[in-house]
């Protein structure tokens, strides 16, 4: 395999995160977020990002130790066994299919905002459809396109909250917490979506100049960043709409500002929303169509989801990962599919932290300890559903290794 060139700097590689990080959690996720945790759910918002701080950590510190593409799944295969490592990436596979079927389905959301009449799931299908075929044509998102819709969705988040400042009420915050502590840890696990992709940088670390420095901070910048932004958004969107609202809300963040009469404001959101939901959808159709090819290459799934057409693109790993996500984007619902998702990207961030706990040493170990612990406590905040697809998943996961791989 050709070894990619380092171009990308700590700059560049935070963007690279945060594209992955900023989308349909915070446009869309903390409605169903603020439902369960009230007007705390800035809280909740702190809360995982401990969590994603703490699996970042030793992500960054179990990249350093092996730095090739394919991030829990490799890790788990050197640090547990091949066999644990084949179902952390099953469930890698499946969480990053259900996450992308969730973002379309925001993304859809926001775009009934502009035209009523597209059914959501229509909407939702069509757009990784469109995603999917980006990717076909081997279409390279380059860096810096992505800086840019970077500092736009950012831009556009920081000018909801500055608007919000003007019809800001208090009186929304009273009582903080009406479903105690644990609502703040039910709409932390939900919300703990609006975080995934952090790892997105160690999967690349090939590309980034003086990875052992570059690849941790950026990891972990890329964290506080999103945190910082998402504290302040859930505190106005609490501020001018009241958490009621958003909960009732597929688009949450548009609607809360339409309510003040700033309808142009309302299409900025809007629009900022499609920006950051449709970079989301891309970088998840690449994630899972790039792991779906390692799996496939080290023979773990069919042989056929290895080839590549003249332009050296695993096509059929793209289009059996688009495929996948489209039929989950047909029949999605959320905030049910948002819920799965957080399952079962706590899930594999659980092996993650667990491959940390068998190989690290010093203060990066009890970081895997905590990571490990904080996944745990949050999956045991989700509903009972996303409990049993989680474990159907793992044990489809168990069988098709005993039987299909050798
Ligand atoms: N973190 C990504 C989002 O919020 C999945 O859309």
């Amino acid at each position: 395999m050709t070894r990619l060139k380092p171009v990308l700097s700590l700059f560049d590689a935070v963007n690279v995160a945060l594209g992955s990080i900023i989308g349909a959690g915070i446009f869309v996720i903390i409605g169903a977020a603020a439902g369960l945790a009230g007007p705390a759910v800035f809280l909740s918002v702190i809360v995982a990002a401990i969590v994603a701080i703490l699996t970042g950590l030793t992500s960054a510190e179990l990249s350093k130790k092996f730095p090739t593409s394919g991030g829990a799944y490799i890790f788990a295969k050197k640090a547990l066994s091949k066999s644990v490592g084949f179902v952390v990436g099953w469930v890698w596979l499946f969480s990053n299919v259900v996450v992308g079927a969730t973002v379309a389905v925001g993304f859809a959301y926001y775009l009934n905002f502009f035209i009523p009449s597209i059914p959501t799931n229509i909407g939702a299908a069509l757009a990784v459809g469109l995603a999917t075929l980006f990717h076909l044509m081997g279409t390279k998102e380059s860096s810096r396109v992505n800086n840019i819709l970077v500092v736009i969705k950012i831009a556009i988040l920081l000018f909801f909250f500055v608007s919000a400042i003007f019809f800001f009420q208090q009186a929304n915050f009273e009582p903080l917490l009406p479903f105690g502590i644990e609502g703040v840890l039910a709409g932390a696990a939900t919300i703990f979506f609006a975080y995934s992709g952090f790892a997105r940088v160690a999967v690349i670390a090939d590309e980034i100049k003086n990875p052992s420095k570059n690849v941790p901070k950026a990891t972990i910048l890329s964290i506080i960043v999103s945190t910082a932004i998402y504290v302040l958004v859930a505190v106005a969107a609490v501020g001018i709409a009241g958490y009621e609202m958003l909960a009732r809300s597929g688009s949450p963040l548009a609607d809360a500002i339409n309510m003040e009469g700033l309808g142009f404001g309302a299409d900025l959101v809007g629009a900022g929303a499609l920006v950051a939901t449709g970079t989301v959808i891309l970088a998840s159709i690449l994630g899972v169509s790039r792991l779906a090819y390692t799996m496939a290459n080290n023979r773990e799934l069919p042989k056929f989801i290895t080839r590549l057409d003249k332009k050296q693109v695993p096509k059929n790993s793209i289009i059996v990962s688009g495929i996948g996500m489209i039929i989950l984007a047909l029949f999605a619902d959320l905030p049910h599919i948002a819920y799965i998702s957080s399952f079962s990207l706590l899930l594999y961030y659980a092996a993650l932290n667990l491959s940390g706990l068998k190989i690290l040493k010093g203060k990066t170990r009890y970081a895997a300890f905590l990571g490990l612990i904080s996944c745990l406590v949050l999956m045991l905040s989700l509903p009972a559903l996303s409990w049993i697809v989680g474990l159907v998943v793992v044990l489809l996961g168990i069988v098709y290794y005993k039987f299909f791989v050798k």
